[in-house]
């Protein structure tokens, strides 16, 4: 079990890798609890769930709406839930986003906890405080910064993620060695076949350094005026590839990262090698994938981005790998670049 600490002054929150989710009892209180989950999640582990009542949510993005949130908190107040309550979130990405949000807001911020189930979730979801839920074309436009109390990693969940799930949490993973680890980078560079066999120890040791790796930045910059822009490399790109083109979270940042050392090359500040070694890491896991994206559906998503300033927005570029920078790039210049890749 490893444990790391993020605390920010006003929130600590206590990230648990390679503990057994089960144990998630010994973590909340013994009443005033509610479940949140999604239907997949409660299907496969529900049996195993403490003993309170349970909010099951369709699983995906869709969730990620403001009905749902009212029709949360309606249910809340019907299990008699007040300022001392706790929700529990036990699910991916979407869980967790919603019930960071939920508990951020209801009755004006109560106690919450996730037991994270996605590699996604465990490696960035679920890490960092940041929770969203969607509103109009843009991801994430309402959302807080709340830190959960607690973060269980269980790695032996992800055996039942299915397969395109597994691959789009392991591009963030890749990702965060990309942009500050290039240690990281060569041990899943040399560990192919047991990352693809979801080898429990191996992945406890990956989840453990790329989470590391976010909370050492999240812990220097929690509200992104600085450092924690670096995190969303190949998001600028990713997120419009995401929303248009429907492709995995995951999946459209891989895409968006291969445009993002592309540009880095252009821009003259990354090698052709390197350049090449994070497209052939991507490739080789099979995270590139199709997509259609027009280059007038592209600019309309980049000009209501929610990291514009004007008429320029923070670009993550890569220097080396382990090495990204942030630098503001003219928007137009960013609209020329999708152009001439497309
Ligand atoms: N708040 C943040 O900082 C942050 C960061 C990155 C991504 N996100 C958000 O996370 C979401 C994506 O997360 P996700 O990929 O986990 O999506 P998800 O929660 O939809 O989970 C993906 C799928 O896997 C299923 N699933 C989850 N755990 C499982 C398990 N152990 N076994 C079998 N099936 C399981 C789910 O039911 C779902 O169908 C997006 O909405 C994205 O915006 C948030």
């Amino acid at each position: 079990l490893n444990r790391i600490v993020i605390n920010t002054g006003f929130q600590k929150s206590d990230i648990l890798i390679g503990e057994n989710w089960t144990n998630v009892k010994t973590l909340i209180p013994t009443s005033d609890v509610v479940i949140v989950t999604d239907n997949n999640v409660r299907k496969i582990y529900g049996d195993k769930f403490p003993c309170f009542a349970v909010i099951s949510l369709s699983p995906g993005e869709e969730s990620k709406r403001f009905e749902v949130i009212d029709d949360i908190a309606k249910k809340l107040l019907e299990y008699g839930i007040d300022r001392t309550g706790f929700i529990l979130g036990i699910g991916g990405g979407v869980v967790c986003d919603i019930t960071g949000f939920i508990s951020s807001i209801y009755m004006r911020g109560i106690r919450f906890g996730y037991v994270s189930s996605s590699l996604l979730s465990q490696v960035d979801a679920s890490i960092g405080g940041k929770n969203g839920i969607n509103c109009g074309p843009v991801k994430n436009t309402l959302g807080t910064f709340r830190q959960p109390e607690f973060v269980i990693c269980d790695p032996s969940m992800l055996k039942s993620l299915p397969d395109d799930e597994y691959l789009s949490g392991l591009a963030e993973l890749i990702k965060n060695g990309i942009i500050l680890d290039s240690d990281l980078v060569n041990e899943i560079e040399h560990n192919y076949n047991g990352i693809l066999n979801r080898d429990i120890n191996l992945l406890t040791r990956l989840i453990t350094r790329s989470v590391e790796i976010k909370a050492s930045v999240v812990r220097e910059d929690e509200k992104e005026k600085g450092k924690r822009m670096l995190l969303n490399f190949g998001h600028t790109f990713g997120h419009a590839i995401e929303v248009q083109s429907g492709l995995k979270h995951g999946f459209a940042v891989a895409s968006g990262m291969i445009l993002a050392v592309d540009i880095s090359y252009k821009e003259g500040i990354l090698t052709k090698s390197e350049r090449d070694r994070v497209r052939n890491l991507l490739h080789q896991f099979n995270l590139i994938r199709e997509f259609k994206l027009s280059k007038n559906e592209f600019e309309e998503l980049i000009t209501k981005d929610k990291k514009k300033e004007g008429d320029k927005i923070n670009f993550v570029l890569l220097e080396t790998i382990g090495k990204a920078t942030v630098k503001k790039i003219q928007v137009k210049k960013l609209i020329d670049y999708f152009k001439s890749v497309d």
